[in-house]
């Protein structure tokens, strides 16, 4: 594509399926801050648009957020609007401290405890909601997500807005999570206000997201803390939401399709002994011991899961611009490797 003024944003090509949005509009909304000294001007400004109702998509160590004042129901309806997001989906309040917990959720000592172990980092801890919560955030729950991201950018947006932000990944509903600026502008770039584009992200999948408001530990979403360390903390085994739990103590968000890029995803496991590709299949995963199969017209591979998991959704976003198909390897089950699994397995389920 001409014109493309030093940015990522094109395919080789002719043809995208994906939406792609004009360039110069791009170039306005995406920012460029620094990692780890966001500077001040940049972030009165995104504070300025969260004071004034707007979205600012902005980074934390797992993926792009879409973020709006959470205490402001009119702004978080926008969210709801730029994603395509279904109304019963409730988002994260996202905090730059512990005592922003204060006031919005019924704390006892164990979530505390949490909050002081795992803060900040990609961890989501829900709890009973307290009444100043809008029910927009929640989604009509009695419960409220909070997480205080482990990104400087992230933090200083949340300072500079003095309020907690709401904010879900930054694609559109279905889609894979956004792991750099790119990936939002292109899902989202018509409805956001401002981009804060500080690069990669670290982790690349999302936060783990337990439900801490009952009576035990429930295992809403893998993600980005392992569930190894919950486990540890807790001293015991944490155990999912079986048939048998109540509604309210599940995700909403697990009943949704997920991660999903716009061509077929097939598992493979290592110890199938060959996978039938076509000339227009790509492969991503680990690939232990040994090239890639004859038949792929494209492979990303990892040298280990903390990389796969980090590539995955960019992995997706490159692969389905030229391949029909995707196929991808099956992790194994520990630290990460279970949120990488959880992904995975969405995004091979057409109905998940
Ligand atoms: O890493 C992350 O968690 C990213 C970054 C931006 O912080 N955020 C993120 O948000 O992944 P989202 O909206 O894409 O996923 C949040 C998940 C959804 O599955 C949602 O249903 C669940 O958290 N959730 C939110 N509030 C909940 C609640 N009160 N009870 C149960 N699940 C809840
Ligand atoms: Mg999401």
């Amino acid at each position: 594509m001409q014109n493309a003024r030093g940015l990522v944003w094109y395919s080789e090509r002719r043809s995208l399926k994906t939406k792609v949005t004009p360039v110069d509009r791009v170039d306005r909304k995406l920012t460029k801050v620094d990692r780890r000294r966001p500077d001040r001007d940049t972030m009165e400004k995104a504070a300025s648009i969260i004071k004034e109702g707007g979205l600012v998509a902005f980074p934390t160590e797992t993926v792009y957020g879409l973020g709006a004042d959470g205490m402001n129901p009119a702004a978080v309806g926008k969210i709801f609007a730029a994603k395509g997001r279904p109304s019963d989906n409730p988002l994260i309040l996202h905090l730059s401290s512990p005592d922003g917990a204060l006031g919005l959720a019924r704390l006892d000592g164990r979530a505390l405890a949490a909050m002081r172990a795992f803060w900040p980092g990609p961890l989501t801890i829900v709890l009973p909601a307290l009444s100043s919560v809008p029910r927009e955030v929640t989604a009509g729950l009695s419960t409220v997500a909070l997480r205080m991201p482990d990104h400087p950018v992230a933090l200083a947006l949340i300072e500079a807005s003095g309020c907690p932000i709401a904010a879900p990944s930054a694609n559109r509903s279905g889609r894979p999570s956004p792991t750099d600026a790119q990936a939002v502008v292109s899902d989202l770039g018509d409805a956001v206000d401002l981009v804060l584009d500080a690069g990669a992200v670290d982790i690349g999948l999302e936060s783990t997201v337990i439900d801490a408001s009952g009576e035990d530990v429930l295992l809403l979403r893998p993600g980005g803390t392992p569930l190894e360390a919950l486990e540890e903390f807790f001293g015991a085994p944490i155990k999912t939401p079986g048939s048998g739990a109540p509604e309210a103590r599940r995700s909403p968000g697990t009943r949704h399709r997920h991660y999903a890029p716009i061509v077929p995803v097939r598992i493979w496991t290592p110890c199938d002994a060959l996978i039938a590709a076509t000339d227009k299949s790509g492969f991503v995963g680990r690939l232990r011991g040994g090239g890639v199969p004859p038949g792929f017209a494209r492979a990303i591979c990892f040298d280990s899961a903390e990389s796969y998991a980090s590539g995955l959704f960019a992995a997706f976003r490159a692969l389905e611009r030229d391949c029909s198909e995707i196929v991808a390897e099956w992790p194994e089950a520990d630290g990460v490797g279970l949120a990488l699994r959880d992904r995975i397995r969405r995004a091979a389920s057409p109905d998940a």
